[in-house]
């Protein structure tokens, strides 16, 4: 198939170029703005168009072009913080230019799309709610949250609409760890997630980690996440884009459906690296939920995915492949 793929220079959409090449043999075209991406992230024979989704017109040549098929759509800004700071730049980046992406669609008539959604559009779960299911109530607490759930309201006024188009939206959890092989990466600049900070703190790079908060309710006091390997999550686009159907849009919640605590993380990334690791105990950062996990049995069920990377120091290893290759990420290739 001919796929479009959007933030393919980014840390999840690299990957999704690399495997979609690589395992299933996709002729890839990526439209990237390169505000956050970095074009060495673009591996294969993937052609790399520099632009900006909100010139619609521009990539509804382009889809035409090269007789797209289907648009797997990863460009977005993804820090809850700055999105609380600049909700007008979540808006514009991640709603605004996702509707210009689907009037791009429209006019070069493809009819197939992935969706990048996020746990952060469940807001903060009450307990019956977790681990968290598809049906969990969506209440965003950040603009980023509201960003990306007004693309899924969107998407199905849309798809009402026409009644041709065939879509999924994945819901990720934290997205963690890397090409086995070490050739692509994390690359964040700013960079606040964790296994790659306490990485960097492994590898010298940085001199400490520090824990946003100790006193939660969990049972050693720190946030619980659930940290799925970026070549399964990817795995799982590329299922899902062999399953979309006109009947009914695919959602589905991507984790292992299992949750790790910052302190187990530590522990991890100390075990797979052999480095001491300073901590540093500090207060919690604004907006983190305590616990967030997925309950993943629906695309197990309905289409057969699950993690194959289950174990937290398999997924931290692959992390520290990339970072002892590139402990300055791409600009230091
Ligand atoms: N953390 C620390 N110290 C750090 C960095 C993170 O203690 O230096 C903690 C956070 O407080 C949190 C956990 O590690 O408890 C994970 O933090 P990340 O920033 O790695 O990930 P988040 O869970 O905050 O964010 C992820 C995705 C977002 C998504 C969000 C949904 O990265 O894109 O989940 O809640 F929106």
């Amino acid at each position: 198939m001919n796929v479009l793929v959007t933030g393919g220079a980014g840390y999840i959409g690299s990957h999704a170029v690399k495997y979609l090449q690589e395992k299933a043999g996709h002729q890839v075209v990526v439209v990237d703005n390169l505000s956050r991406g970095h074009r060495r992230a673009v591996k294969g024979e993937a052609i790399l168009i520099v632009h900006e989704l909100a010139d619609w017109k521009h990539v509804a040549r382009v889809m035409t072009n090269n007789q797209i098929e289907c648009v797997m759509h990863f460009a977005a800004k993804a820090y809850v913080g700055e999105s609380v700071e600049r909700p007008l730049d979540y808006y514009s980046n991640n709603t605004a230019d996702a509707v210009a992406l689907l009037r791009a669609m429209d006019q070069a008539g493809v009819r197939k799309f992935v969706f990048s959604s996020t746990c952060a559009t469940y807001g903060e779960p009450s307990d019956e709610h977790i681990p968290i299911g598809e049906t969990c109530p969506q209440r965003p607490i950040s603009p980023y949250g509201r960003s990306k759930l007004f693309v899924e309201q969107i998407l199905r006024d849309y798809a009402a609409s026409c009644g041709d188009f065939q879509y999924a939206m994945l819901r990720y959890f934290n997205v963690a760890g890397s090409d086995p092989n070490g050739e692509i990466g994390e690359d964040h600049d700013p960079e606040t997630h964790l296994i790659p900070i306490i990485l960097q703190a492994a590898a010298g790079l940085r001199p400490h980690i520090e824990i946003f908060g100790t006193d939660y309710a969990t049972p050693d006091g720190t946030c619980v996440r659930d940290y799925v390997h970026v070549e399964d999550l990817i795995d799982a686009h590329m299922v899902a884009m062999e399953a979309l159907t006109t009947d009914h849009p695919l959602v589905y919640n991507l984790g292992i459906g299992k949750g790790y605590s910052v302190r187990e993380i530590i522990e991890s990334a100390r075990r797979v690296t052999g480095k001491a690791i300073t901590i540093k105990e500090g207060p919690r950062r604004p907006g983190d939920p305590p616990r967030l996990f997925a309950n993943p049995a629906k695309i197990k069920s309905d289409l057969g995915w699950q993690a194959k990377h289950t174990d937290i120091d398999d997924i931290v290893r692959t992390a520290w492949t990339w970072i002892q290759n590139h402990p300055h990420g791409y600009n230091g290739e």
